[in-house]
């Protein structure tokens, strides 16, 4: 049985994986509008993965016999300055995520709710894997500067991202 503290810091968190996703969703919408199809296909991948987070949280709310929220989410930023711009807005939502998730360590380390430590777990090894994609494409990005040939490139080969299963 969750405490109602781990409960309400569970739905918090269920709230931001969405607001998460909403944000991917705008930046879809951006890259489909500027005409990068690849990236927009990347894009719409991770806003995925964060509607899985979502309802990971969300159903193991419920397998510890409490009551999942779904409360509102905010409108996300959605227009940018260019390609490389995006993924820095991305990369800053991942490492506020982070310290979110860490907060929610804490509190649950401090509540002695073993079983949230566990499943947060998982959540801290894949934000060290978004933060570190992120960081990788914005270096690739910065390196093709205003190149439209190597933007082109690099939006091709974010086009075939494949969908990942670590994340079922
Ligand atoms: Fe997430
Ligand atoms: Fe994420």
């Amino acid at each position: 049985m969750l405490s109602k503290t781990i409960q309400d810091a569970l739905n918090e968190q269920i709230q931001h994986e969405f607001s998460s996703a909403y944000a991917y969703l705008a930046m879809t919408a951006y890259f489909e509008d500027t005409n990068f199809p690849g990236f927009a296909r990347w894009m719409r991948m991770q806003y995925d993965e964060e509607i899985t987070h979502g309802m990971r949280l969300f159903d193991f709310v419920h397998a510890r016999g409490g009551r999942a929220a779904v409360n509102g989410i905010d409108k996300p930023r959605a227009d940018f300055e260019s390609p490389v711009d995006v993924f820095q807005s991305a990369l800053e939502q991942e490492r506020r995520v982070t310290r979110l998730i860490y907060d929610l360590y804490e509190l649950s380390q401090n509540e002695k709710d073993y079983g949230t430590l566990v499943e947060l777990q998982w959540f801290i090894t894949e934000q060290i894997e978004e933060e570190k994609i992120f960081e990788e494409i914005i270096e690739t990005l910065n390196l093709a500067g205003d190149d439209h040939a190597a933007l082109l490139l690099l939006d091709r080969q974010l086009g075939e991202r494949k969908a990942s299963t670590a994340d079922a």
